[in-house]
C-alpha cells in the first residue's frame, strides 16, 4: 500500500469516531509499505497490511471467504475481461466503463470507487481527479487490481468452453498511471476513511449487493466533501433477500419505505436539502448502460445498469 495513504486513513471499527492508525511497519520500499500491523489508538483493533495488500474489512471472516464467489479464479477472470475487454479487442467488450467515466468532470483531490473489483473504474478515474482508490472486499479482486497496477500487465485464462481455455494479455494504457491508484480491501459499510476526504466518488453495481443500502450511501456522504463533490451510482437494482432483507432495500416494493423504483429513490435522497444525504446534490439527469459479464465464449450476462450522476 502507497503509504501516503496512511494520511486518509482511520479505524473502521471506531465509527463514526475517526481514529488515525498507528502504524507498525515492517517492511517499505520506495514509498510502499508491503508488510504492516495499524493499530488503532482507541480500540485496539490492529489491521495488516501482507504483501502489499492492507485489509481494512472489519467484517471480514475467514469463512466469508471460503464461501464468496467473488474470490474464486473463475469469476476473477470474468471480471478481468468485463473490465478489460476492450483492451484486448475483443468485439463483446463491453463499452460501459468508458459511458460511466465520460459523465466524471475533472476535479482536485481524492477519488473513491466503491466494490470497484479488479480496478478498471478507479484507473479511469485517476485520470480525472489526483489520486484514485479502489475499495472491495474481495481479496481476490484487490490481489488482481494491484497485480496490474504493479506490472502493468497480465495473462489471463478466459474460459473458452467446458475445459478449454484461451490465454490473453491485458496491457495498461499510458494515460493510467500506477502513481496515482491503489487498491484495499475495505468495506463500503465502513469505509476507513476521513469524513469530507474525497472529491469523486462511484458505486457501480454494488448497492443491491449490500446487506444496507442505505448505510452506504450514509458513508459515501460521510466521506464525501460537502463542496466540489461528484457522485456516480449506477446499478441494475437487482434487489434481493440473499444480499439484504426486503426492508433495507432502497426499492422494488409495493409500499412501506422506499416504495417504488429504485433509481428514483436515490435522485428523491440526494435531491432532499434536509435530508440524510445534505448537503444537499445537484442531480444530473438518469440514464442507463448494458454492462456485461462474461462466462465463456458462448456464454454472457447482459445488465442494463443504471445511473446517477450528482455534484454538490
Ligand atoms: C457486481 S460487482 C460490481 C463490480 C464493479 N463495481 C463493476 O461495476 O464492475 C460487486 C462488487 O462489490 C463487491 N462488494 C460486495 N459487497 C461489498 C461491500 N460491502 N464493500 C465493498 N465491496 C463489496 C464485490 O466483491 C464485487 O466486486
Amino acid at each position: 500500500m502507497k503509504k501516503r495513504l496512511l494520511d486518509l486513513l482511520i479505524c473502521p471499527c471506531c465509527l463514526p469516531g475517526e481514529y488515525p492508525f498507528i502504524a507498525d511497519i515492517g517492511r517499505e520500499h520506495d514509498g510502499d509499505i508491503e508488510s504492516a500491523t495499524l493499530i488503532c489508538p482507541q480500540c485496539g483493533a490492529r489491521f495488516s497490511i501482507d504483501e502489499g495488500v492492507a485489509m481494512l474489512d472489519p467484517h471480514a471472516t475467514d469463512s466469508q471467504r471460503t464461501t464468496n464467489k467473488y474470490e474464486t479464479d473463475e469469476v476473477v477472470s470474468s471480471y478481468l475481461w468485463s473490465h478489460f475487454g476492450d483492451l484486448i479487442a475483443d468485439e463483446h467488450a463491453s463499452q460501459a466503463y468508458g459511458t460511466w467515466a465520460g459523465l466524471m468532470q475533472p476535479q482536485a483531490g481524492v477519488a473513491l470507487d466503491a466494490g470497484g473489483a479488479v480496478g478498471r473504474f478507479s484507473f479511469e478515474m485517476s485520470t480525472c481527479c489526483d489520486f484514485a482508490v479502489g475499495i472491495d472486499t474481495s481479496h481476490a479482486f484487490i490481489r488482481a487490481a494491484r497485480c496490474l497496477m504493479r506490472e502493468r500487465c497480465m495473462t489471463v485464462s478466459l474460459k473458452d468452453e467446458g475445459v478449454l481455455r484461451r490465454e490473453v494479455t491485458i496491457r495498461l494504457p499510458d494515460k493510467w498511471r500506477s502513481d496515482r491508484v491503489e487498491f484495499l480491501v475495505a468495506n463500503a459499510l465502513a469505509l476507513p476513511f476521513r469524513r469530507k476526504s474525497i472529491g469523486l466518488f462511484s458505486s457501480l453495481n454494488l448497492v443491491d449487493k449490500v446487506p444496507s443500502p442505505i448505510r452506504h450511501l450514509r458513508e459515501m456522504n460521510r466521506v464525501a466533501r460537502d463542496t466540489k463533490a461528484q457522485f456516480l451510482l449506477s446499478d441494475p437494482f437487482s434487489w434481493s433477500i440473499e444480499a439484504a432483507p426486503m426492508e433495507e432495500w432502497l426499492g422494488g416494493k409495493s409500499d412501506g419505505s422506499f416504495a417504488g423504483k429504485g433509481l428514483a429513490n436515490v435522485v428523491a435522497l440526494l435531491a432532499d436539502d434536509k435530508g440524510e444525504l445534505a448537503p444537499v446534490w445537484q442531480v444530473d439527469e438518469p440514464g442507463s448502460v448494458w454492462w456485461k459479464i462474461r462466462t465463456h465464449s458462448n456464454h454472457f450476462e447482459l445488465i442494463r445498469s443504471c445511473f446517477v450522476h450528482a455534484s454538490r
